[in-house]
Protein backbone atom coordinates (compact mmCIF):
# COMPACT_ATOMS: atom_id res chain seq x y z
CA UNK A 1 0.00 0.00 0.00
CA UNK A 2 1.09 3.35 -0.73
CA UNK A 3 1.83 5.67 1.97
CA UNK A 4 1.93 9.31 1.46
CA UNK A 5 5.56 10.66 2.35
CA UNK A 6 4.86 13.32 5.27
CA UNK A 7 2.57 10.66 6.65
CA UNK A 8 5.06 7.72 6.82
CA UNK A 9 7.61 9.80 8.73
CA UNK A 10 5.05 9.85 11.59
CA UNK A 11 3.67 6.10 10.80
CA UNK A 12 7.29 5.53 11.25
CA UNK A 13 8.33 7.21 14.71
CA UNK A 14 4.76 5.80 16.22
CA UNK A 15 5.43 2.19 15.02
CA UNK A 16 9.05 2.58 16.38
CA UNK A 17 7.64 3.79 19.67
CA UNK A 18 5.14 1.00 19.89
CA UNK A 19 7.25 -2.28 19.41
CA UNK A 20 9.99 -0.88 20.98
CA UNK A 21 12.33 0.58 18.90
CA UNK A 22 12.65 4.18 19.85
CA UNK A 23 11.29 6.07 22.80
CA UNK A 24 11.60 9.88 23.31
CA UNK A 25 14.59 10.37 25.95
CA UNK A 26 13.35 10.51 29.93
CA UNK A 27 9.93 11.11 28.19
CA UNK A 28 8.43 10.62 31.78
CA UNK A 29 9.74 14.18 31.68
CA UNK A 30 8.13 15.01 28.63
CA UNK A 31 11.25 14.42 26.64
CA UNK A 32 14.18 16.07 25.44
CA UNK A 33 14.51 17.79 22.65
CA UNK A 34 16.09 15.71 19.70
CA UNK A 35 17.50 13.29 21.85
CA UNK A 36 15.97 9.62 21.90
CA UNK A 37 16.50 6.32 23.55
CA UNK A 38 16.52 2.67 21.96
CA UNK A 39 14.32 0.13 23.15
CA UNK A 40 14.30 -3.43 23.36
CA UNK A 41 14.29 -3.89 19.66
CA UNK A 42 15.98 -0.75 18.58
CA UNK A 43 19.28 -2.23 20.37
CA UNK A 44 19.64 -5.40 18.70
CA UNK A 45 18.77 -3.80 15.19
CA UNK A 46 20.94 -0.97 16.08
CA UNK A 47 23.86 -3.22 17.20
CA UNK A 48 23.34 -5.69 13.96
CA UNK A 49 24.05 -2.34 11.92
CA UNK A 50 27.26 -1.90 13.95
CA UNK A 51 28.48 -5.18 13.16
CA UNK A 52 27.86 -5.26 9.61
CA UNK A 53 29.90 -1.82 9.51
CA UNK A 54 32.12 -3.32 11.85
CA UNK A 55 33.00 -6.57 9.96
CA UNK A 56 33.18 -4.77 6.56
CA UNK A 57 35.44 -2.51 7.32
CA UNK A 58 37.54 -4.83 9.57
CA UNK A 59 37.61 -8.60 8.74
CA UNK A 60 37.30 -7.48 4.93
CA UNK A 61 39.79 -4.78 4.59
CA UNK A 62 43.25 -6.36 6.17
CA UNK A 63 44.77 -3.30 6.55
CA UNK A 64 42.20 -1.43 8.38
CA UNK A 65 41.66 -1.94 12.39
CA UNK A 66 39.26 -0.81 14.85
CA UNK A 67 39.97 1.46 17.75
CA UNK A 68 37.64 2.77 20.88
CA UNK A 69 38.90 5.97 21.81
CA UNK A 70 37.39 8.31 24.68
CA UNK A 71 34.54 10.89 24.38
CA UNK A 72 36.51 13.23 26.52
CA UNK A 73 39.54 14.46 24.83
CA UNK A 74 42.42 16.69 25.92
CA UNK A 75 40.60 20.37 25.07
CA UNK A 76 43.15 21.49 23.11
CA UNK A 77 42.15 18.60 20.57
CA UNK A 78 39.59 21.02 19.86
CA UNK A 79 41.94 23.98 19.39
CA UNK A 80 43.84 22.43 16.28
CA UNK A 81 40.91 20.54 14.62
CA UNK A 82 39.88 23.53 14.11
CA UNK A 83 36.39 22.93 15.98
CA UNK A 84 36.66 25.84 18.26
CA UNK A 85 36.82 28.32 16.33
CA UNK A 86 35.28 26.90 12.71
CA UNK A 87 32.44 24.31 14.17
CA UNK A 88 29.92 27.25 13.79
CA UNK A 89 26.29 27.27 12.17
CA UNK A 90 24.75 30.79 10.90
CA UNK A 91 21.74 31.18 12.96
CA UNK A 92 18.53 33.55 12.44
CA UNK A 93 15.73 34.22 14.36
CA UNK A 94 12.06 35.20 13.03
CA UNK A 95 11.07 38.14 15.33
CA UNK A 96 7.44 37.33 14.23
CA UNK A 97 7.28 33.44 15.03
CA UNK A 98 9.84 33.26 17.34
CA UNK A 99 11.35 30.33 15.35
CA UNK A 100 15.42 29.60 14.80
CA UNK A 101 16.85 28.61 11.46
CA UNK A 102 20.47 27.68 10.06
CA UNK A 103 20.65 30.68 7.40
CA UNK A 104 22.63 28.84 5.06
CA UNK A 105 19.87 25.99 5.41
CA UNK A 106 17.43 28.38 4.37
CA UNK A 107 19.39 29.65 1.59
CA UNK A 108 19.97 26.06 0.53
CA UNK A 109 16.22 25.91 0.72
CA UNK A 110 15.81 28.82 -1.95
CA UNK A 111 18.25 26.92 -4.58
CA UNK A 112 16.75 23.22 -4.25
CA UNK A 113 13.28 25.89 -4.80
CA UNK A 114 14.85 26.93 -8.20
CA UNK A 115 16.14 23.94 -9.29
CA UNK A 116 12.23 22.57 -8.96
CA UNK A 117 11.43 25.07 -11.07
CA UNK A 118 13.95 23.89 -13.98
CA UNK A 119 12.55 20.44 -12.77
CA UNK A 120 9.20 21.29 -13.91
CA UNK A 121 10.31 23.11 -17.26
CA UNK A 122 11.86 20.09 -18.36
CA UNK A 123 9.40 18.31 -17.76
CA UNK A 124 6.61 20.15 -19.38
CA UNK A 125 8.72 20.54 -22.28
CA UNK A 126 9.23 16.75 -22.71
CA UNK A 127 5.84 16.41 -22.59
CA UNK A 128 5.16 19.19 -25.24
CA UNK A 129 8.10 17.45 -27.56
CA UNK A 130 7.64 14.10 -27.29
CA UNK A 131 10.17 12.00 -28.70
CA UNK A 132 11.82 14.62 -30.05
CA UNK A 133 12.87 16.23 -27.26
CA UNK A 134 16.48 17.18 -26.75
CA UNK A 135 16.92 17.49 -22.87
CA UNK A 136 20.59 19.32 -23.18
CA UNK A 137 19.78 21.99 -25.82
CA UNK A 138 16.83 22.68 -23.83
CA UNK A 139 18.71 22.88 -20.93
CA UNK A 140 21.20 24.93 -22.58
CA UNK A 141 18.71 27.11 -24.50
CA UNK A 142 15.77 27.86 -22.82
CA UNK A 143 15.65 31.84 -21.60
CA UNK A 144 13.50 30.80 -18.53
CA UNK A 145 16.11 27.62 -17.19
CA UNK A 146 19.10 30.04 -17.87
CA UNK A 147 17.45 32.91 -15.96
CA UNK A 148 17.18 30.50 -13.14
CA UNK A 149 20.49 28.38 -13.53
CA UNK A 150 22.57 32.06 -13.40
CA UNK A 151 20.02 32.51 -10.47
CA UNK A 152 21.36 29.32 -9.03
CA UNK A 153 25.20 29.83 -9.89
CA UNK A 154 24.83 33.12 -8.13
CA UNK A 155 23.78 32.18 -4.82
CA UNK A 156 26.09 28.96 -4.53
CA UNK A 157 28.92 31.85 -5.09
CA UNK A 158 27.71 34.07 -2.60
CA UNK A 159 26.73 31.62 -0.10
CA UNK A 160 30.61 29.85 -0.44
CA UNK A 161 32.04 33.18 -0.05
CA UNK A 162 30.04 34.27 2.91
CA UNK A 163 30.67 31.07 4.70
CA UNK A 164 34.20 30.81 3.68
CA UNK A 165 34.92 34.29 4.86
CA UNK A 166 32.46 33.84 8.27
CA UNK A 167 30.82 37.14 6.68
CA UNK A 168 27.30 36.69 8.59
CA UNK A 169 26.67 40.42 7.38
CA UNK A 170 26.96 38.83 3.54
CA UNK A 171 24.83 36.10 4.95
CA UNK A 172 21.95 38.59 6.19
CA UNK A 173 22.47 40.33 2.68
CA UNK A 174 21.62 37.42 0.85
CA UNK A 175 18.58 36.22 2.67
CA UNK A 176 17.10 39.73 1.93
CA UNK A 177 18.18 39.73 -1.67
CA UNK A 178 16.56 36.13 -2.21
CA UNK A 179 13.38 37.67 -0.59
CA UNK A 180 13.58 34.67 1.76
CA UNK A 181 10.39 34.57 3.65
CA UNK A 182 9.51 32.05 7.01
CA UNK A 183 8.16 29.12 6.03
CA UNK A 184 5.97 29.93 9.23
CA UNK A 185 5.15 33.47 9.72
CA UNK A 186 5.57 33.70 6.41
CA UNK A 187 7.55 37.25 6.97
CA UNK A 188 10.76 38.59 6.40
CA UNK A 189 11.60 39.70 9.98
CA UNK A 190 14.77 38.74 10.29
CA UNK A 191 17.31 39.17 13.24
CA UNK A 192 20.91 39.33 12.27
CA UNK A 193 22.67 36.30 11.15
CA UNK A 194 24.99 35.05 14.35
CA UNK A 195 27.71 32.20 14.25
CA UNK A 196 26.58 29.42 16.98
CA UNK A 197 29.58 27.07 17.82
CA UNK A 198 27.64 23.72 18.09
CA UNK A 199 30.01 21.75 20.78
CA UNK A 200 28.64 20.99 24.27
CA UNK A 201 31.17 22.18 27.01
CA UNK A 202 31.38 20.65 30.54
CA UNK A 203 33.99 21.39 33.19
CA UNK A 204 36.11 18.39 34.61
CA UNK A 205 37.88 18.26 38.11
CA UNK A 206 35.87 18.34 41.42
CA UNK A 207 38.02 21.30 43.07
CA UNK A 208 36.65 24.52 41.72
CA UNK A 209 40.37 25.57 40.83
CA UNK A 210 40.88 22.29 39.04
CA UNK A 211 38.26 22.98 36.62
CA UNK A 212 39.11 22.77 33.03
CA UNK A 213 36.61 23.42 30.43
CA UNK A 214 36.28 20.40 28.52
CA UNK A 215 33.82 19.08 25.03
CA UNK A 216 31.98 16.68 24.18
CA UNK A 217 33.36 15.34 21.12
CA UNK A 218 31.61 16.59 18.02
CA UNK A 219 33.14 13.84 15.98
CA UNK A 220 34.48 10.50 16.57
CA UNK A 221 37.89 11.28 13.88
CA UNK A 222 39.80 13.08 16.52
CA UNK A 223 40.07 9.85 18.70
CA UNK A 224 41.39 8.41 15.51
CA UNK A 225 43.97 11.18 14.96
CA UNK A 226 45.37 11.67 17.79
CA UNK A 227 46.05 7.99 18.33
CA UNK A 228 47.14 7.47 14.47
CA UNK A 229 51.22 7.08 15.56
CA UNK A 230 50.38 4.76 18.50
CA UNK A 231 48.46 2.36 16.42
CA UNK A 232 51.09 2.54 13.55
CA UNK A 233 53.84 1.61 15.21
CA UNK A 234 51.80 -0.90 17.69
CA UNK A 235 50.54 -2.37 14.69
CA UNK A 236 53.11 -2.39 12.46
CA UNK A 237 50.62 -0.46 9.97
CA UNK A 238 52.19 0.55 6.79
CA UNK A 239 50.88 2.74 4.69
CA UNK A 240 47.89 3.09 3.14
CA UNK A 241 45.86 1.69 6.16
CA UNK A 242 42.92 2.78 7.71
CA UNK A 243 41.56 3.00 11.41
CA UNK A 244 37.80 2.08 12.40
CA UNK A 245 36.03 3.78 15.19
CA UNK A 246 32.07 3.64 16.46
CA UNK A 247 30.56 5.86 18.84
CA UNK A 248 28.86 8.84 20.54
CA UNK A 249 29.01 12.55 19.08
CA UNK A 250 27.57 15.61 20.29
CA UNK A 251 26.31 18.37 18.58
CA UNK A 252 24.19 21.36 20.13
CA UNK A 253 22.17 21.63 16.83
CA UNK A 254 20.41 24.67 15.97
CA UNK A 255 17.71 23.06 14.48
CA UNK A 256 17.35 19.59 15.58
CA UNK A 257 14.47 17.67 14.19
CA UNK A 258 13.16 15.19 11.63
CA UNK A 259 13.01 12.71 14.45
CA UNK A 260 16.63 10.24 14.56
CA UNK A 261 17.67 12.23 11.21
CA UNK A 262 19.67 14.99 13.30
CA UNK A 263 20.32 14.66 16.89
CA UNK A 264 21.77 16.55 19.53
CA UNK A 265 23.41 12.97 20.65
CA UNK A 266 23.98 10.77 18.26
CA UNK A 267 26.57 7.80 16.71
CA UNK A 268 28.97 7.64 13.90
CA UNK A 269 31.07 5.20 12.21
CA UNK A 270 34.45 6.53 10.75
CA UNK A 271 37.20 5.29 9.16
CA UNK A 272 40.29 7.05 8.60
CA UNK A 273 42.09 5.96 5.45
CA UNK A 274 46.12 7.35 5.96
CA UNK A 275 47.41 7.19 2.40
CA UNK A 276 50.61 9.07 0.46
CA UNK A 277 50.00 12.80 -0.56
CA UNK A 278 49.51 13.07 -3.65
CA UNK A 279 47.59 9.38 -3.57
CA UNK A 280 44.01 10.90 -2.17
CA UNK A 281 42.03 11.85 -5.00
CA UNK A 282 42.68 8.10 -6.41
CA UNK A 283 41.43 6.57 -2.58
CA UNK A 284 38.93 9.37 -2.34
CA UNK A 285 37.41 7.55 -5.66
CA UNK A 286 37.96 4.44 -4.29
CA UNK A 287 36.23 4.51 -0.76
CA UNK A 288 33.12 6.27 -2.59
CA UNK A 289 32.59 3.72 -4.58
CA UNK A 290 33.25 0.82 -2.24
CA UNK A 291 30.81 2.84 0.25
CA UNK A 292 28.27 2.86 -1.79
CA UNK A 293 28.81 -0.93 -2.53
CA UNK A 294 27.92 -1.49 1.15
CA UNK A 295 25.21 0.36 1.30
CA UNK A 296 23.42 -1.12 -1.82
CA UNK A 297 24.38 -4.69 -0.54
CA UNK A 298 21.25 -4.04 2.05
CA UNK A 299 19.44 -4.62 -0.93
CA UNK A 300 16.25 -1.61 0.22
CA UNK A 301 17.26 -0.57 -3.53
CA UNK A 302 19.95 1.18 -5.98
CA UNK A 303 17.59 4.03 -7.04
CA UNK A 304 17.33 5.04 -3.27
CA UNK A 305 20.89 6.01 -3.00
CA UNK A 306 23.06 9.05 -4.95
CA UNK A 307 26.22 11.16 -4.72
CA UNK A 308 25.88 14.57 -4.03
CA UNK A 309 29.39 17.10 -4.09
CA UNK A 310 30.01 19.62 -1.46
CA UNK A 311 30.03 22.78 -2.60
CA UNK A 312 31.01 24.34 0.50
CA UNK A 313 34.07 22.11 1.85
CA UNK A 314 34.30 22.21 5.47
CA UNK A 315 37.55 23.69 6.79
CA UNK A 316 39.96 20.48 6.64
CA UNK A 317 38.75 18.81 3.44
CA UNK A 318 39.63 19.58 -0.21
CA UNK A 319 37.10 17.29 -1.59
CA UNK A 320 33.93 15.92 -0.32
CA UNK A 321 30.50 14.27 -0.69
CA UNK A 322 27.89 12.93 0.75
CA UNK A 323 26.13 9.67 -0.20
CA UNK A 324 22.43 10.70 0.06
CA UNK A 325 19.02 8.54 0.72
CA UNK A 326 15.83 8.67 -0.26
CA UNK A 327 14.74 8.94 3.51
CA UNK A 328 10.75 9.98 4.26
CA UNK A 329 11.38 13.72 3.66
CA UNK A 330 13.39 13.78 0.77
CA UNK A 331 16.81 12.39 -0.21
CA UNK A 332 18.92 13.83 2.35
CA UNK A 333 22.87 12.71 3.72
CA UNK A 334 23.64 9.91 4.82
CA UNK A 335 27.02 9.20 5.00
CA UNK A 336 30.22 11.89 4.21
CA UNK A 337 33.28 10.93 2.25
CA UNK A 338 35.84 13.59 2.91
CA UNK A 339 39.37 13.78 1.57
CA UNK A 340 40.48 15.49 4.31
CA UNK A 341 44.52 16.30 3.54
CA UNK A 342 47.23 16.62 6.14
CA UNK A 343 45.30 18.98 7.74
CA UNK A 344 44.25 17.37 10.99
CA UNK A 345 47.73 15.48 11.56
CA UNK A 346 49.55 18.96 10.95
CA UNK A 347 47.56 20.70 12.95
CA UNK A 348 47.98 18.31 16.12
CA UNK A 349 51.45 17.92 15.23
CA UNK A 350 51.93 22.24 15.60
CA UNK A 351 49.69 22.61 18.86
CA UNK A 352 51.05 19.00 20.33
CA UNK A 353 54.71 19.84 19.48
CA UNK A 354 54.66 15.88 19.14
CA UNK A 355 55.85 14.53 15.87
CA UNK A 356 53.24 12.75 13.80
CA UNK A 357 54.97 11.57 10.78
CA UNK A 358 54.96 8.08 9.01
CA UNK A 359 58.54 6.56 8.04
CA UNK A 360 57.96 5.30 4.31
CA UNK A 361 60.63 2.77 3.72
CA UNK A 362 60.15 2.20 0.01
CA UNK A 363 60.49 6.31 -0.65
CA UNK A 364 62.98 6.15 2.11
CA UNK A 365 61.47 9.41 3.76
CA UNK A 366 58.93 10.55 6.13
CA UNK A 367 55.74 12.46 5.85
CA UNK A 368 52.65 13.52 6.81
CA UNK A 369 50.41 11.26 5.84
CA UNK A 370 46.71 12.43 4.20
CA UNK A 371 43.66 11.42 4.84
CA UNK A 372 40.32 9.98 3.57
CA UNK A 373 37.65 9.57 5.77
CA UNK A 374 34.27 7.89 5.52
CA UNK A 375 32.11 8.82 8.04
CA UNK A 376 28.48 7.45 8.45
CA UNK A 377 25.91 8.59 11.29
CA UNK A 378 24.75 4.55 12.78
CA UNK A 379 20.87 6.92 14.01
CA UNK A 380 20.95 7.68 9.93
CA UNK A 381 21.30 4.14 9.13
CA UNK A 382 18.96 2.99 11.74
CA UNK A 383 16.13 5.35 10.34
CA UNK A 384 16.70 4.10 6.24
CA UNK A 385 16.57 0.80 7.15
CA UNK A 386 13.37 1.47 9.48
CA UNK A 387 11.74 3.63 7.05
CA UNK A 388 12.33 1.60 4.21
CA UNK A 389 11.11 -1.47 5.48
CA UNK A 390 8.02 -0.07 6.79
CA UNK A 391 5.49 -1.32 4.59
CA UNK A 392 1.51 -1.38 5.04
CA UNK A 393 -0.23 -4.26 3.31
CA UNK A 394 -3.27 -5.30 1.62
CA UNK A 395 -3.82 -9.30 2.44
CA UNK A 396 -5.65 -11.68 0.04
CA UNK A 397 -8.35 -12.08 2.59
CA UNK A 398 -9.34 -8.27 3.17
CA UNK A 399 -6.98 -7.87 6.11
CA UNK A 400 -4.28 -5.94 6.90
CA UNK A 401 -0.89 -5.92 8.30
CA UNK A 402 2.42 -4.09 8.77
CA UNK A 403 5.28 -5.32 8.22
CA UNK A 404 8.81 -4.70 8.59
CA UNK A 405 10.81 -6.04 5.47
CA UNK A 406 14.47 -5.65 7.71
CA UNK A 407 17.26 -7.47 5.72
CA UNK A 408 17.22 -10.53 7.19
CA UNK A 409 20.69 -10.64 9.01
CA UNK A 410 19.59 -7.49 10.47
CA UNK A 411 16.73 -8.47 11.92
CA UNK A 412 16.42 -7.76 16.04
CA UNK A 413 14.53 -11.25 16.51
CA UNK A 414 15.86 -13.72 13.89
CA UNK A 415 13.24 -16.50 15.12
CA UNK A 416 9.96 -16.39 16.83
CA UNK A 417 8.91 -19.75 18.30
CA UNK A 418 5.21 -20.65 18.45
CA UNK A 419 3.57 -23.08 20.07
CA UNK A 420 -0.04 -23.99 18.34
CA UNK A 421 -1.52 -24.17 21.39
CA UNK A 422 -1.08 -24.24 25.28
CA UNK A 423 -1.70 -28.04 25.67
CA UNK A 424 -0.83 -31.12 24.71
CA UNK A 425 2.62 -30.69 25.19
CA UNK A 426 3.37 -28.51 22.68
CA UNK A 427 4.41 -25.87 24.83
CA UNK A 428 7.27 -28.33 26.21
CA UNK A 429 8.50 -29.53 22.26
CA UNK A 430 8.73 -25.68 21.65
CA UNK A 431 10.82 -24.56 24.52
CA UNK A 432 13.30 -27.82 23.59
CA UNK A 433 13.02 -25.74 19.99
CA UNK A 434 13.81 -22.38 21.64
CA UNK A 435 16.97 -23.99 23.84
CA UNK A 436 18.64 -25.67 21.19
CA UNK A 437 18.66 -22.60 18.26
CA UNK A 438 19.07 -19.78 20.96
CA UNK A 439 23.14 -20.34 21.45
CA UNK A 440 23.68 -19.10 17.51
CA UNK A 441 20.23 -16.70 16.97
CA UNK A 442 18.49 -14.54 19.01
CA UNK A 443 14.39 -16.27 19.49
CA UNK A 444 11.23 -14.98 20.83
CA UNK A 445 9.06 -18.26 22.17
CA UNK A 446 5.17 -16.90 23.07
CA UNK A 447 2.09 -19.03 23.77
CA UNK A 448 -0.49 -16.32 24.46
CA UNK A 449 -3.07 -15.22 21.63
CA UNK A 450 -4.52 -17.14 18.58
CA UNK A 451 -1.62 -17.62 15.74
CA UNK A 452 -2.69 -15.21 13.21
CA UNK A 453 -2.29 -12.36 16.02
CA UNK A 454 1.24 -14.00 17.24
CA UNK A 455 2.32 -13.42 13.48
CA UNK A 456 1.02 -10.04 12.83
CA UNK A 457 3.25 -9.12 16.30
CA UNK A 458 6.13 -10.63 14.56
CA UNK A 459 5.92 -8.95 11.46
CA UNK A 460 5.65 -6.03 13.36
CA UNK A 461 9.25 -6.45 14.57
CA UNK A 462 10.46 -8.08 11.44
CA UNK A 463 11.01 -11.16 12.60
CA UNK A 464 12.01 -13.43 9.46
CA UNK A 465 11.27 -16.64 10.23
CA UNK A 466 8.38 -18.09 12.76
CA UNK A 467 8.79 -21.77 13.87
CA UNK A 468 5.40 -23.45 14.84
CA UNK A 469 4.99 -26.39 16.40
CA UNK A 470 1.55 -28.07 16.12
CA UNK A 471 -0.05 -31.54 16.95
CA UNK A 472 1.82 -33.31 13.59
CA UNK A 473 5.25 -32.04 15.70
CA UNK A 474 4.50 -34.74 18.32
CA UNK A 475 3.54 -37.72 15.47
CA UNK A 476 6.38 -36.83 12.84
CA UNK A 477 8.60 -34.50 14.46
CA UNK A 478 8.60 -31.77 12.00
CA UNK A 479 7.42 -28.02 12.27
CA UNK A 480 6.52 -25.39 9.88
CA UNK A 481 8.83 -22.12 9.07
CA UNK A 482 6.84 -19.57 8.26
CA UNK A 483 8.40 -17.01 6.08
CA UNK A 484 7.78 -13.29 6.65
CA UNK A 485 7.64 -11.82 3.66
CA UNK A 486 6.34 -14.84 1.30
CA UNK A 487 4.08 -15.56 4.12
CA UNK A 488 4.89 -18.85 3.18
CA UNK A 489 5.19 -21.69 5.64
CA UNK A 490 7.03 -24.97 4.83
CA UNK A 491 7.43 -28.19 6.99
CA UNK A 492 10.52 -29.18 7.84
CA UNK A 493 12.05 -31.74 10.59
CA UNK A 494 13.10 -30.53 13.51
CA UNK A 495 16.57 -31.49 13.12
CA UNK A 496 16.92 -28.81 9.74
CA UNK A 497 15.83 -26.02 11.68
CA UNK A 498 19.08 -25.07 12.99
CA UNK A 499 21.58 -25.37 9.70
CA UNK A 500 18.87 -23.89 7.68
CA UNK A 501 17.80 -20.77 9.80
CA UNK A 502 21.93 -20.54 11.14
CA UNK A 503 22.45 -19.94 7.02
CA UNK A 504 19.59 -17.85 6.41
CA UNK A 505 20.40 -15.24 8.72
CA UNK A 506 24.08 -15.34 8.62
CA UNK A 507 25.29 -11.38 8.04
CA UNK A 508 27.94 -13.31 5.59
CA UNK A 509 24.75 -13.26 3.30
CA UNK A 510 24.82 -9.59 2.55
CA UNK A 511 29.00 -9.15 3.21
CA UNK A 512 29.66 -11.37 0.88
CA UNK A 513 27.56 -9.71 -2.15
CA UNK A 514 29.76 -6.68 -2.04
CA UNK A 515 32.42 -7.42 -4.49
CA UNK A 516 36.21 -5.68 -3.60
N1 LIG B 1 34.09 13.40 10.87
C1 LIG B 1 33.37 14.00 9.82
C2 LIG B 1 32.00 14.34 10.20
O1 LIG B 1 31.64 14.30 11.36
P1 LIG B 1 29.70 15.11 9.21
O2 LIG B 1 29.24 15.17 7.78
O3 LIG B 1 29.52 16.31 10.05
O4 LIG B 1 31.23 14.68 9.14
C3 LIG B 1 29.10 12.58 9.41
O5 LIG B 1 28.98 13.88 9.91
C4 LIG B 1 27.81 11.83 9.51
O6 LIG B 1 27.34 11.85 10.86
C5 LIG B 1 26.67 12.43 8.70
O7 LIG B 1 26.70 11.98 7.36
C6 LIG B 1 25.45 11.91 9.43
O8 LIG B 1 25.13 10.60 9.01
C7 LIG B 1 25.92 11.86 10.88
N2 LIG B 1 25.45 13.04 11.62
C8 LIG B 1 26.00 14.27 11.64
N3 LIG B 1 25.30 15.08 12.45
C9 LIG B 1 24.28 14.36 12.95
C10 LIG B 1 23.20 14.63 13.85
N4 LIG B 1 23.06 15.81 14.43
N5 LIG B 1 22.32 13.63 14.13
C11 LIG B 1 22.47 12.40 13.58
N6 LIG B 1 23.47 12.10 12.73
C12 LIG B 1 24.36 13.04 12.42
Amino acid sequence: MAIQEDNLLKNVISHAKEYGFIFPSSEIYDGLSAVYDYGQNGAELKNNIKEYWWKFMTLLHDNIVGIDAAIFMHPTTWKASGHVDAFNDPMVDNRDSKKRYRADVLVEDAIAKLEEKIHKEVEKAAKRFGASFDREMFLATNPRVLEYTQKIDETNARLKAAMGASDMGAMKKLLDDLEIADPISGTKNWTEVRQFNLMFSTEMGSLAEDTNKIYLRPETAQGIFVNFLNVQKTGRMKIPFGIAQIGKAFRNEIVARQFIFRMREFEQMEMQFFVKPGDEMTWYEFWKDNRMKWHKALGLGDENYRYHNHLNLAHYANAACDIQFDFPMGFKELEGIHSRTDFDLKSHEKYSGKKLQYFDSEENQSYIPYVVETSVGLDRMFLSILSKSYTEEKLPDGSERVVLRIPVPLAPVKVAILPLVKKDGLPEKAMDIMNDLKFDLRCFYEEKDAIGKRYRRQDAIGTPYCVTVDHQTLSDNTVTIRDRDTMRQERVNINEIRPQLIAACSINNILRKIEQ
